[in-house]
């Protein structure tokens, strides 16, 4: 395993769309195993192929840190309800923004085995959800924001995904 350098709001891969993955491989197995550690290391709650320059439909996402969960083509199903609070990314470093999104989201995605499953997230794990599966489609939550971009160190609390 080793951990992927993450690319930065500006560089072009962030702004692609993302194909979707018909194998695993062993390069894939390998992707994901370095996603989930470059994701530790780097203590965000997400984390999408793209981020670490690779355009598939790859996202690892913990939300409290013993939950590892991955998501292969994943599909957002139904959401509900609103929530609005700070978001960061780690691939915007050291900033937050005010964004708004769904309180519950439904996604049906693959595992690594390519069998389907659904999840279901509601607060932070439906933000989080929402904001990984933008990343595959070229998009970052600054896109979204309601207000300035503000320091991340300056808020009491906060997570990047
Ligand atoms: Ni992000």
């Amino acid at each position: 395993m080793a951990i992927r350098k993450i690319r930065e709001m500006g560089d072009p891969v962030l702004e692609k769309k993302c194909k979707e993955v018909k194998e695993i491989t062993p390069r894939t197995q390998e992707l994901i195993d370095d996603m989930f550690e470059t994701l530790y290391e780097a203590q965000g709650v997400g984390l999408a192929a793209p981020q670490v320059g690779i355009l598939k439909r790859i996202v690892v996402i913990d939300v409290t840190g013993e939950d590892p969960m991955l998501l292969i083509n994943p599909k957002i199903m139904e959401t509900s309800g609103e929530q609005t609070g700070y978001e960061g990314c780690l691939s915007v470093p050291g900033k937050s923004g005010m964004v708004t999104r769904p309180n519950y989201v439904k996604v049906l995605a693959y595992d690594e085995n390519l069998q389907p499953f659904e999840l279901e997230g509601t607060e932070l794990l439906a933000r989080a959800l929402c904001h990984e599966l933008e990343h595959l489609d070229g998009h970052l939550y600054v896109e979204k924001v309601d207000g300035p971009l503000v320091n991340t160190a300056d808020l009491a609390e906060s997570e990047e995904a």
